[in-house]
């Protein structure tokens, strides 16, 4: 299959990667001991991602407007299976915004072979780790009913008064 990339928004901070560079992680299902490599400027390969969006259920968007939407992005975070043969992503999730005052939290996905060894959580914290070091003020995102709970352990509030409404305009 014609394997299909797009480069990200943050490709010339390699440093950064260093530090988000390798994750371990014992999967809950079969003990597997992984080496996983997270990076902010690694190209996302369209086709893999497209893969990892079908295997949590998601609708599939066409590919030109995925690569258009991940290039329009503040920052787009990847995490694959260490291999460097066959790469092989196991996550994903990006932000859009201003990079200043404002950056809403889009597509956080893990694979379900993934699932329950901390990786959305780790993903979470680097994007705000991101965000944090580029002063963003505020960080929103629009959570499935199904992961209120998720955000919600990690420090996320509902919206706490009743006070704000989401409002949709959809073409
Ligand atoms: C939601 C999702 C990203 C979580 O990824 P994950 O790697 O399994 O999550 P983690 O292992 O990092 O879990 C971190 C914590 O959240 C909890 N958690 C995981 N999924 C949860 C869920 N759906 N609801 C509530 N809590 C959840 C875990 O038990 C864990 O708790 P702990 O810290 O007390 O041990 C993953 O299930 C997924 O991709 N789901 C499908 C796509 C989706 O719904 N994305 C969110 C769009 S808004």
């Amino acid at each position: 299959m014609a394997s299909q990339a797009a480069s990200t928004a943050s490709q010339a901070e390699p440093l950064l990667d260093q530090l988000y560079g390798d994750w371990w992680r014992e999967l809950p299902t079969s003990n597997e001991r992984l080496r996983l490599v997270a990076s902010f400027s690694r190209p996302i390969d369209l086709v893999e991602l497209e893969q990892l969006c079908d295997a949590v259920g998601w609708s599939r968007r066409p590919l030109r407007r995925v690569r258009k939407a991940l290039s329009h992005s503040l920052l787009v975070v990847g995490l694959w299976r260490h291999d460097p043969r066959v790469p092989k992503l196991v996550g994903f999730a990006r932000c859009t915004g201003d990079g200043v005052l404002d950056a809403t939290i889009w597509d956080l996905a893990v694979h379900p072979l993934y699932q329950g060894c901390g990786l959305g959580k780790g993903l979470m914290r680097v994007l705000l780790e991101r965000l944090r070091a580029m002063e963003v003020e505020k960080v929103t995102l629009f959570a499935d009913a199904a992961v209120v709970s998720f955000y919600e352990a990690q420090g996320w509030n509902l919206e706490p008064r009743g006070e704000r409404c989401v409002f949709w305009y959809a073409r």
